[in-house]
């Protein structure tokens, strides 16, 4: 169920939940996860297998690191309800989430990889405009960094918001496997608020009966559909997190979508809220959450919400799922932090570098995505040869940019720095996809010609066509792909070069 096909397909989804104003109808989120984790069909129809024992390979490094240490390494989590195993995963420090890196604008981060997986690995700081050395893209801006090696990772972070950190190698597994950890860049100054909570979602996919992660990373299916989603869904590695507030608390709530694929569909239930930044960056005035927010891989949302829930309720993040709506987070309320609720609140500080100018002398390229399940693409070429569909099925790849599969040796657009790139993508295929710009934000540029919120990640819907300008102003070669791990390992990359 949760692995069908096309959920999504070719619309907009304006699903508005369902909500029993009562209350009455929430449900805590384990009750409907364990639910899915005793269907096992999709399990058996994959043949499922256990999962080898993960060989931890012995450090070769001996010179002590030069900065505070981030050991990616695998550990065992109480993720699932306690009566089921704890599940083996990969974390940074053994923690998953990963550590939250939290730092002042303008400040420097230094933080020496250490790689204790059994597989290569590298770190990307998705949303950070960053110097392209440290972008860790293998292959592009760095060498993958192999079992017992490290990589001093050293940037200054130049916006405030929210950011986050994840492996960027075998990104399907790597992710999957919980390879993530939240970044938080504060403003200079605070907003007005009383407390803060980072939430980051996730959704697992689960051996049911071991609560073991899946290892069939490179299934056809996921590939060729909408990706590899889970059957266990957590916040902060937790399927049931519940956090204690007061009513008329005013609370900025840090969304990430760290999922392999999952589109969150979310509201706000026993809070009123606005949305104020968007993939880290401020919005220019607050918009006030009324219906659904749509969060897709990669991306983020800050929140400003007040309680408005009495003591003894319990207000609830609600995940709207086949038109129904799920608690993600609970906040049961116990007195009152103020008499009244505050004002609207204010715009968070903007950052810099946030205009695009230079849009009537733009360098303008397109982007048509193909292929797919349901798709149109018949042939493609990969690895400098042209293939049938069949024969790219085959060679379990699916996807098209400008009818390539995967990464070109020449980029998709280059200019000099300073340049405007607008850049129509077109997306040709029955599945959402969401695209990941890495070094820069850019803004779409809506049919009137207005621009849209700076963002980093853009989620397109089935047959949709959308036009995103930026300025060229990070010099480096910068991947742009979709934030669907299994859709850019199986083809939906390329990049770009600021010169
Ligand atoms: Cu968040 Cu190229 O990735
Ligand atoms: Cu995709």
């Amino acid at each position: 169920m949760y692995r069908k096909a096309g959920l999504w397909r070719g619309r907009r989804v304006s699903a508005k939940p369902s909500i029993d104003t009562g209350g009455a109808a929430y449900r805590p989120a384990h009750f409907k996860d364990t639910e899915k984790m005793t269907t096992r069909r999709e399990f058996l129809e994959q043949g499922a297998a256990t999962i080898a024992a993960l060989a931890v390979p012995a450090l070769a490094r001996a010179a002590t690191p030069r900065f505070a240490e981030l050991k990616a390494r695998p550990a065992r989590v109480q993720l699932a309800p306690p009566t089921y195993p704890k599940t083996e995963i990969w974390g940074y420090d053994g923690a998953m989430p990963g550590p939250e890196l939290r730092m002042a604008q303008g400040a420097r981060i230094q933080r020496s990889f250490l790689n204790e997986l059994p597989q290569a690995s590298s770190v990307h700081w998705h949303g950070i405009r960053i110097d392209n050395a440290m972008d860790g893209v293998p292959g592009l801006t760095q060498p993958a960094v192999e079992p017992g090696q490290g990589f001093d990772y050293d940037f200054v972070v130049p916006d405030a918001g929210t950011y986050w950190y994840h492996a960027h190698n075998r990104s399907t597994e790597q992710v999957a496997r919980g390879l993530y950890g939240a970044l938080i860049v504060e403003e200079p100054e605070a907003p007005d608020i009383d407390r803060e909570e980072v939430l980051i979602l996730d959704d697992w996919l689960l051996d049911p009966e071991t609560a073991q992660i899946d290892p069939d990373f490179t299934s056809r299916h996921d590939r060729s559909h909408a990706g590899r989603r889970g059957n266990f869904i957590a916040t902060n590695g937790r399927f049931d997190l519940s956090l204690d507030v007061k009513q008329n608390e005013r609370l900025r709530l840090r969304l990430i979508n760290a999922a392999n694929a999952r589109i969150f569909v979310l509201s706000i239930f026993g809070m009123e809220g606005w949305t104020v930044a968007l993939d880290g960056m401020p919005l220019s005035e607050p918009k006030p959450v009324s219906e659904v927010l749509i969060i897709g891989p990669g991306q983020r949302a800050d929140l400003i919400v007040d309680v408005t829930a009495a003591s003894g309720e319990t207000a609830h993040l609600v995940r709207v799922e086949d038109q129904e709506g799920v608690s993600q987070v609970a906040f049961p309320v116990s007195g009152r932090a103020a008499a009244a609720r505050r004002g609207s609140p204010h715009p968070l500080p903007p950052n810099p570098r946030m205009d695009i100018s230079g849009m009537e002398k733009a360098v303008t390229a397109r982007l048509n995505m193909q292929g797919g399940a349901m798709g149109t693409l018949d042939a493609a070429t990969l690895d400098g040869e042209r293939k049938s569909f069949r024969q790219l099925v085959e060679a379990n790849q699916f996807w098209s940019f400008n009818g390539t599969i995967g990464m070109t040796d020449t980029p998709l657009v280059s200019v000099p720095v300073g340049e405007t790139i607008k850049l129509e993508i077109y997306n040709d295929t029955s599945f959402p996809h969401a695209m990941h710009l890495h070094g820069m934000h850019f803004r779409e540029v809506t049919k009137d010609a207005a621009l849209g919120p700076f963002r980093d990640t853009l989620l397109m819907f089935g047959g949709e066509t959308r036009t995103i300008a930026f300025v060229a102003d990070n010099p480096g070669k910068w991947l742009f792909h979709c934030h669907m791990l299994s859709h850019a390992a199986s083809g939906m990359m390329t990049w770009l070069e600021v010169t």
